[in-house]
C-alpha cells in the first residue's frame, strides 16, 4: 500500500465538523493522486483525480463561500480570491497534463501544501470570528438575561 502524502490529524480542525469532513476528502483526493504518481499509473487515473479534485474543491468552496457570506465573514473577498486562484491553478494543471505535459511530484506537493496552508490559516481565521460572534450573541443574551 502506499504511503499517504497527507494524513488528517486534529492541528487541522477547524472545529466546524462539516467543514472539516469537506477538508478530509480533499485530502484523501490528494493522497489518491499521489498514489497514481508513484504507482506511475499514467494518463487516465491522474486527470480522474484531477477531475474529482476540480470537482469537489468547487463543491467545498461554494459552500464554506456561502457559509461566511451567511455569516457576514469581515475578509470574505480576499478569502475567496484565494479560492478563485487554487481552482484556476487546478484547472491549467489538468489542461497541461491532458495536452500531454509531464505529471510532477510538484505539483502535487504545491496542491498538499497550499491546502495545509489554506486550512490553518485563512479556514481557521473564518471559524474563529463566526464562534467570537456566537459567544458575543450569547454574552448578550446572558447578559439581558441577568441585567448585568
Ligand atoms: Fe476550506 Fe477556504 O477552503
Amino acid at each position: 500500500m502506499t504511503q499517504h502524502l497527507i494524513d488528517w490529524n486534529s492541528a487541522y480542525s477547524i472545529g466546524l465538523d462539516e467543514i472539516d469532513d469537506q477538508h478530509k476528502v480533499l485530502f484523501d483526493i490528494i493522497n489518491g493522486m499521489w498514489a497514481s504518481v508513484i504507482n506511475r499509473e499514467k494518463g487516465a487515473p491522474l486527470l480522474d483525480a484531477l477531475d474529482e479534485l476540480e470537482r469537489y474543491t468547487v463543491t467545498h468552496f461554494t459552500a464554506e463561500e456561502a457559509f461566511m457570506r451567511s455569516h457576514g465573514y469581515s475578509n470574505f473577498e480576499a478569502h475567496k480570491k484565494q479560492h478563485d486562484q487554487f481552482i484556476s491553478r487546478v484547472r491549467s494543471e489538468r489542461q497541461s497534463i491532458e495536452a500531454g505535459g509531464p505529471v510532477s511530484l510538484d505539483m502535487i506537493n504545491f496542491l498538499k501544501d497550499w491546502l495545509i496552508n489554506h486550512i490553518l490559516v485563512q479556514d481557521k481565521a473564518y471559524a474563529a470570528e463566526f464562534k467570537n460572534k456566537k459567544l458575543g450573541v450569547l454574552g448578550g443574551f446572558f447578559s439581558r438575561l441577568l441585567r448585568i
